[in-house]
């Protein structure tokens, strides 16, 4: 008897051990919006700034950051992956990989928020939340009245491979079908593949892109010979992945979050084989018209899908860490075991808050 008590005694212990280590857990396993409302009240302020700063300098960075948080979503999650220089692997990183070197741009503007916020507030906001929030201001900054709330709370990763970056991101050689699956496998259907293309609005793109497929879709009649015309004259002839000749991929508005990404399809100016696509396939034809006909339309659908982009295999609670340099995991000896104690104990604060 006495021995049953005890062994019901050490079982309540250690139930009440296991919720304790579950609560906390299973509460953040879900990204929320204010997350540093009482950790980092400034937080999204101080990303702000720091992407104002770096848009008045270079309006073209808003594209950067836009595609970063994309490339870091698609690969291992929204989890600053991408972000990584250095592989503690060993290997080759995703930032080092063909899609994203040396077409990405946006690092220096990630690393000078993570400063302001460091300062701010030491070791508590995860580079792929800044991320985030730099993604979303550079929404706000190109397009009129544009504002989404981003829900944060996501933690860094410690792995990137470039392998893993070539086999999830999707390339400008890539066919509708490709399109669809590749996005479905992440979550988003084919509409929202569509309108998250939209983005490319903005920015620019490198020759080796789109010159030698669209040589392909000149002979099939699929593009403007003028517009390819216009490329060849553009583009060195002996093209490589490291030629930095670059177009806008928006010729006549790149620097706002417009819908003539949309128009310039069905006139064969979409720029890559893969955006070509979208009017080539009845059913996301149906989409392309719908965001033509309507902006306003497009652009509500658009917060929504960056929302659920950002919202891709997040690390939460006490999984990887809240790493101090947004370009390295920290250090074994930069103790993230004082991370992992430091969360718990503030967001169970604001967890009563929310679900009061
Ligand atoms: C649908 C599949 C997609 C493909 C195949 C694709 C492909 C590309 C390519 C090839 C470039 C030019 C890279 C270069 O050579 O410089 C580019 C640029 C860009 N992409 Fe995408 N993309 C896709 C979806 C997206 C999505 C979902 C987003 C964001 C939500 C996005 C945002 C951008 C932006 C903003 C740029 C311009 C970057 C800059 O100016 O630095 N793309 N994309
Ligand atoms: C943070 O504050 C905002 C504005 O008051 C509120 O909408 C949001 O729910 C809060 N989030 C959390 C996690 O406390
Ligand atoms: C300003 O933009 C240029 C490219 O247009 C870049 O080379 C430079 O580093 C930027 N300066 C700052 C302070 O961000
Ligand atoms: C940015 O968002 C704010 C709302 O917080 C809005 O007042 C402002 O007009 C937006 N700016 C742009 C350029 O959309
Ligand atoms: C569009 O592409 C999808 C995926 O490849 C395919 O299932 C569908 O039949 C295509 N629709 C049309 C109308 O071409
Ligand atoms: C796309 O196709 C063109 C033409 O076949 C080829 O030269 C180019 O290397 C391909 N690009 C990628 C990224 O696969
Ligand atoms: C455009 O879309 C918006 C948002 O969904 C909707 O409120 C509006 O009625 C649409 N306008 C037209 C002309 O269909
Ligand atoms: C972050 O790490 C990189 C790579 O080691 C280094 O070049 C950079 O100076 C570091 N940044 C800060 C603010 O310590």
């Amino acid at each position: 008897m006495a021995s049953s008590n005890s062994s019901l005694a050490s079982l309540a212990v250690l139930l009440t051990a296991v919720l304790c280590l579950l609560l906390p857990a299973a509460s953040h396993a879900q990204l929320r919006v204010g997350f540093y409302n009482t950790t980092c009240p400034n937080a999204e302020a101080l990303v702000r700034r720091a992407v104002t700063a770096a848009f008045a300098n270079n309006s073209g960075i808003a594209a950067g950051l836009i595609r970063l948080h994309f490339h870091d979503c698609f690969v291992n999650g929204c989890d600053a992956s991408v972000l990584l220089s250095i592989n503690p692997g060993g290997g080759t990183t995703e930032r080092d990989s063909a899609p994203n070197n040396p077409s990405l741009r946006g690092f220096n503007v990630i690393d000078a928020a993570k400063a302001l916020v460091e300062q701010s507030c030491p070791r508590t906001v995860s580079c792929a939340d800044i991320l985030a929030f730099a993604a979303r201001d550079s929404v706000n900054l190109t397009g009129t009245n544009s504002f989404y709330q981003v829900p944060s709370g996501r933690r860094d990763g410690i792995v990137s491979r470039a392998t893993d970056a070539l086999n999830n991101l999707p390339g400008p050689n890539s066919t509708a079908d490709d399109l669809i699956k590749g996005f479905a496998a992440k979550t988003l259907n084919a509409e929202e593949m569509v309108v998250l293309s939209g983005s490319h609005t903005l920015g620019r793109s490198h020759c080796a892109s789109f010159l030698f497929k669209n040589r392909e879709r000149l002979a099939s009649g699929t593009i403007s010979p003028a517009f390819q015309a216009l490329l060849e004259a553009l583009c060195p002839r002996n093209t490589g992945q490291f030629t930095p000749v670059t177009t806008e991929i928006d010729l006549s508005t790149p620097v706002v979050l417009d819908n003539n990404y949309y128009r310039l399809l069905p006139l064969n100016l979409g720029l890559h084989f893969s955006d070509d696509q979208l009017i080539r396939n009845g059913t996301l034809n149906v989409f392309v018209n719908q965001f033509i006909a309507n902006q306003t339309l497009w652009k509500q659908k658009f917060f929504a899908a960056m929302i659920k982009m950002g919202n891709i295999e997040p690390k939460t609670g006490t999984q990887g860490q809240v790493r101090l340099n947004c370009s390295i995991v920290n250090a074994a000896s930069s103790s993230s075991s004082a991370v992992v104690i430091e969360m718990p104990l503030v967001p169970e604060d604001h967890d009563e808050v929310a679900t009061s």
